[in-house]
């Protein structure tokens, strides 16, 4: 790292386990979050958001569990949320004690909305919790995070001055909200960019940014705060969480690992520098997205990006035919980087002789020229009636044509 507040790196900040587990019908049990968190730990994330310790009994069984069991001291920083109330700190500390790296998130909303209908509070009230709330976490644990909730509709110059208390209170990460996922990409990433020309102890702290998908822009807003100095994104596996949820691991960390070249000189790399922007093991990605999906009962739509049923799939003739030529005409990743065998050329009415021969070839036949032209029409003629063709009628067409012949 530089300096406290400008890693050259991104750290990644895993809340499934926090606001995840907060999507509708996602409940896990102790268990169930103790055996996501070793995989994310595997995964190699820096910091796991394990819960919300004071929320219920079940919450802080798990963060302490996790403490003990992951938060090693190889192991990532394991992280609990506590509203900005004594109470929930206190029981906050109490469940992470056993972790080698505990962090404390604490939060208070900063946007009027939130003020005048949730809170019932004024500004000066907030401007005095915050930093009263960052320095009794502070005096559990070295690495406090703050969050203004709500900061992406919250007036700028007031969230200036909460975010300059807190971090004179002594947090160290402070995490900027999209709560709702209102901001645009360019509104995100002017509001990082002038969090850090106005707030004058910004060095002080690390700049974190979480975003809900409410119109599908959590990543690319994290995107544009990356390019304006955020180091640190909050994310979740699958993208679960609130609503239409959060910003999605797998997302992230590939777009910034497939597009290297154009991130690397916002971290003062030369662009053609190989050296990896998390410190993620991408071969894990697809076997977290299984485990969270199977755990949640939380199923993963065919065409999601990256770990998505279709994500490595070819269908098309032209499409296939290209990749059996050279993979770079149609993947811009190799499967195998997200953890999967190969990419994989489905069969249907779409495909074209060559993915036809491919395939027979791999099941052990080798048809003549004619064979293969009086197989691929029989081929065409079923995959018109057929979603998709499996390896057992290839065979049976296949069979069919040789016994024929
Ligand atoms: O969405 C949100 O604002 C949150 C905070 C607790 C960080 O989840
Ligand atoms: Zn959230």
């Amino acid at each position: 790292m530089n300096n406290q507040g400008s890693p050259d790196r991104i750290i990644i900040f895993d809340t499934t386990l926090r606001d995840g587990e907060q999507s509708p019908g996602a409940t896990l049990n102790v268990d169930e979050k103790l055996t996501i968190a070793r995989q994310l730990a595997r995964l190699r994330v820096d910091v796991i958001e394990a819960g919300f310790p004071f929320a219920s009994s079940g919450d802080f069984e798990a963060v302490q569990k996790i403490a003990q069991n992951v938060g090693t001291e190889e192991g990532p920083t394991i992280c609990g949320l506590a509203r900005a109330t004594r109470q929930d700190i206190q029981t906050a500390a109490e469940a992470l004690k056993p972790a080698f790296r505990p962090r404390i998130h604490t939060f208070i909303a900063t946007s009027d909305i939130h003020l005048k209908y949730k809170l019932k509070k004024s500004r000066a009230e907030v401007l005095e919790i915050a930093p009263e709330m960052v320095a009794f976490a502070k005096s559990f644990v070295e690495d406090v995070e703050f969050s203004p909730e709500d900061a992406g509709r919250s007036d700028p110059e007031f969230l200036y001055q909460v975010i300059e208390r807190a971090i004179a209170a002594g947090a160290t990460t402070i995490n900027i909200p999209d709560t709702v996922g209102y901001t645009t990409p360019s509104e995100f990433g002017a509001l990082i960019k002038g969090i850090k020309e106005n707030v004058p102890n910004i060095d002080q702290a690390i700049i974190s940014v979480h975003g809900h998908n409410d119109l599908g822009l959590a990543v690319a807003n994290f995107l544009e705060a990356v390019k304006n100095g955020a180091r640190q994104l909050e994310c979740t596996i699958n993208g679960i969480g609130e609503r239409a949820g959060n910003a999605a691991l797998e997302e992230l960390v590939m777009a910034l690992h497939v597009r290297r070249q154009y991130y690397n000189p916002f971290f003062g790399r030369p662009a053609e520098s190989e050296e990896p922007l998390t410190q993620i093991d991408t071969r894990q990605i697809y076997k977290t997205s299984r485990l969270v999906s199977s755990l949640t009962g939380m199923l993963v739509q065919p065409n999601k990006a990256i770990v998505g049923a279709n994500a490595f799939a070819h269908e098309s003739g032209i499409h296939q035919d290209g990749v059996l030529k050279n993979k770079l005409t149609y993947e811009i990743m190799d499967a195998q980087s997200i953890g999967l065998t190969d990419n994989q050329i489905v069969l249907g009415k779409h495909s074209g002789r060559n993915a036809f021969r491919t395939r027979l070839r791999e099941l052990g036949f080798e048809l003549s020229e004619d064979e293969l032209n009086k197989a691929f029409v029989k081929f065409k003629d079923l995959a018109d009636k057929k979603k998709e063709i499996t390896d057992w009628d290839l065979e049976a067409i296949a069979n069919d044509e040789i016994q024929q012949a």
